[in-house]
C-alpha cells in the first residue's frame, strides 16, 4: 500500500504548493514606496471612474528618452484612485537577477509585482505572476506599457 499511497501523497504537496503560489517567484522583496510621493509623477491615465497616477525616478526617465532598458533598482508606483478615493497601488520593482526568481516562462525580466492596499498593507493573495503574463507582451519596452509618457516628460 506504501508504493501506491506515496506518489498520491506527493501529487497532493505538489498541487497544495501550486495552489499557496508556492511555485512562483518571492514577490515580497518589493517592499511598499514609501517614497513614490516624492518622486516623478509622469502621468495620469483615466478610464471611466479610475484614475491612475504614475510615479517613478528620474533616472527611469532618462533611460526612457534614450530608448533603453530600466536601471537595476528602478521602482515604478501607479496609485489607483476609484470614484476620487484612494483605492490601491501597484508596483513594480527591476533589480539586477531578480528574473532568475520567477520559474521560466512565468516571470516579465527582473521585474517584480507586488499590490498594496490603500493603508499600505500587501495583498497576500496576489503574488504577482497575473501581473506579469499582462506584461510580459510588453517585452520589447522592458515591460513597461507607460514608456511613451516617460519620454514625453521635460
Ligand atoms: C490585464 C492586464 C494587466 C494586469 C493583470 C496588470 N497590469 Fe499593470 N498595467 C497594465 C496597463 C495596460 C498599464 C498602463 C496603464 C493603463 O493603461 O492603465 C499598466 C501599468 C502598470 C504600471 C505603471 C508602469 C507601466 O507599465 O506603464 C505598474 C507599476 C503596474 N501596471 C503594475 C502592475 C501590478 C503590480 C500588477 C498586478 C497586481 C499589474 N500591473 C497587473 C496592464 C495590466
Amino acid at each position: 500500500m506504501t508504493v501506491l499511497t506515496a506518489p498520491a501523497v506527493l501529487a497532493g504537496c505538489l498541487a497544495a504548493a501550486l495552489s499557496a503560489g508556492a511555485a512562483f517567484a518571492d514577490n515580497s522583496l518589493v517592499g511598499f514606496p514609501e517614497d513614490h510621493a516624492e518622486g516623478l509623477h509622469y502621468g495620469t491615465v483615466e478610464r471611466g471612474n479610475i484614475t491612475e497616477e504614475l510615479y517613478t525616478d528620474r533616472e527611469a526617465i532618462e533611460a526612457a528618452k534614450r530608448g533603453e532598458p530600466f536601471p537595476s533598482g528602478t521602482v515604478i508606483t501607479l496609485v489607483d484612485y476609484r470614484g476620487g478615493d484612494l483605492h490601491r497601488y501597484v508596483v513594480m520593482e527591476k533589480r539586477d537577477g531578480w528574473g532568475a526568481l520567477s520559474p521560466a516562462g512565468t516571470g516579465a525580466g527582473d521585474w517584480l509585482f507586488r499590490e498594496f492596499a490603500a493603508d499600505g498593507t500587501p495583498n497576500p493573495a496576489e503574488d504577482g505572476t497575473r501581473c506579469m503574463s499582462c506584461h510580459r507582451p510588453q517585452a520589447r519596452q522592458d515591460f513597461v506599457f507607460t514608456v511613451d509618457r516617460m519620454k514625453s516628460v521635460e
